[in-house]
């Protein structure tokens, strides 16, 4: 049996490669999808499955695909979940289409995934699996062998894999260019201050405040500092200049699918900076109306994308509404950043619901007269509601 596995060179994958070698007979082909990886660490994964003796292995580079139609749909839909600017979660369905494209080219018949039975990656990967390819079988075998970390360690030590990880450090990272996750070890007490050394894209190496002009069309991040720039650049480039004030740090803790509560670590600069600067541009466009009722659009769009629910129509539908409330979400913010913080501090639009002469303590042009009217009638039913008799 032929089974094509997303693999990330990581602990887990590279023992999935061995365990669907030995235990389920299976010739494996490995597929590593580019969403932001580092380049020369691309090579090594390449020589690492080869090196495990798969039959073949693919690096597919989707990080425009997932800049553009993933990652701007995110900062369209200002996507947080309890705080976390999901991006893991958002990569997940992207590479799980990649793995079922290669299966169906190789003819394989089976899918597989080194997520654990514990965490969300299982339920995204599976989702996608079964929306796209239900007539494959799908392998998780670090969930169906029920394998813990330290076990996953000395099973892959046995076998003579290398491993980026050790007990005593025995974090599970992933990276995608919107985001980088650091769990497990230590860190799974919540009560434990995390060490420095977990952090690489957030540690403070600006010591004096900058300010950023971000500048938006429909929606979509097109400039940073007055310098156009395409999807995969940009969003690099707002990593690096938020990442060096140390802005995007998250510690938190996180209701996952399951229901577990989970600490979770992050570091998402591009995100905190991008997210924070388009709510400030569509709270200066859009009708209080809009703002609303898009926040709740929001707070549904990304729980069904934490859940893994990309391929859910909901998400599609409010993805079309979404779309339609950014036309008129072009402008520019300047954001001040600082030892972490990111606050807007200006913000402009041709678009802006917003008038200097009607808003101003120093205009006649809306009569205050005229207003008597609608003051009079404001709490009509609070009044009503306060003569009623009373024991
Ligand atoms: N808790 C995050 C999420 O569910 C991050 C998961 C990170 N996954 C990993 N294999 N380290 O999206």
């Amino acid at each position: 049996m032929k089974a094509v596995l997303a693999y990330s060179g990581g602990l887990d994958t590279s023992v999935c490669v061995k365990l669907l070698q030995e235990k389920y007979g299976c010739e494996v082909i490995t597929v590593t999808v580019d969403v932001g990886l580092d380049q020369e660490e691309l090579h090594e994964v390449e020589e690492k499955a080869r090196s495990l003796g798969v039959v073949e292995h693919y690096t597919i580079d989707a990080r425009e695909e997932f800049a553009r139609d993933y990652i701007f749909r995110a900062i369209k839909a200002n996507a947080n979940y309890e705080g976390y600017p999901l991006s893991t979660a958002l990569a997940r369905p992207l590479i799980a289409e990649k793995v079922v494209e290669i299966a169906k080219r190789e003819g394989a018949e089976a899918l597989a995934h080194g997520a654990t039975g514990k965490g969300n990656d299982q339920f995204r990967f599976e989702a996608v699996f079964r929306t796209l390819a239900p007539e494959k079988r799908i392998i998780a075998p670090i969930r169906e062998f029920n394998l813990t970390r330290k076990e996953s360690i000395s099973y892959a030590k046995k076998h003579g894999i290398a491993i980026p990880v050790d007990v005593d450090k025995p974090y599970s990272i992933d990276e995608n260019l919107w985001g980088r996750s650091i769990e497990g070890g230590a860190l799974e007490d919540p009560s434990f201050i995390p060490p420095e050394e977990i952090y690489e894209w957030t540690k403070l190496r600006r010591h004096e405040p900058e300010l950023v002009d971000v500048e938006f069309a429909q929606g979509t991040p097109v400039k940073l500092n007055g310098k156009a720039l395409p999807p995969v650049e940009l969003i690099m480039e707002a990593n690096r200049l938020a990442g060096e004030h140390g802005v995007g740090r998250i510690d938190m803790i996180e209701d996952r699918i399951l229901g577990l509560k989970a600490r979770e670590n992050y570091e998402c600069p591009a995100a905190a900076l991008l997210i924070t600067a388009h709510k400030a541009l569509e709270s200066l466009v859009l009708t209080r109306r809009e703002l609303a009722f898009k926040a709740q659009v929001e707070a549904k769009w990304s729980e069904l994308v934490y859940f893994g629910l990309w391929n859910e129509p909901l998400r599609l539908a409010l993805d079309a509404f979404i779309e339609a409330t950014q036309e008129r979400v072009s402008g520019k913010v300047k954001v001040k950043m600082h030892n972490g913080s990111c606050a807007v501090v200006a913000r402009e639009s041709e678009n802006a619901l917003y008038s200097l002469e009607a808003v101003s303590f120093d205009d006649k042009s809306i009569d205050q007269r005229s207003v008597e009217g609608m003051l009079r009638y404001h709490s009509l039913q609070a009044e009503m509601y306060w003569r009623l008799p009373r024991e």
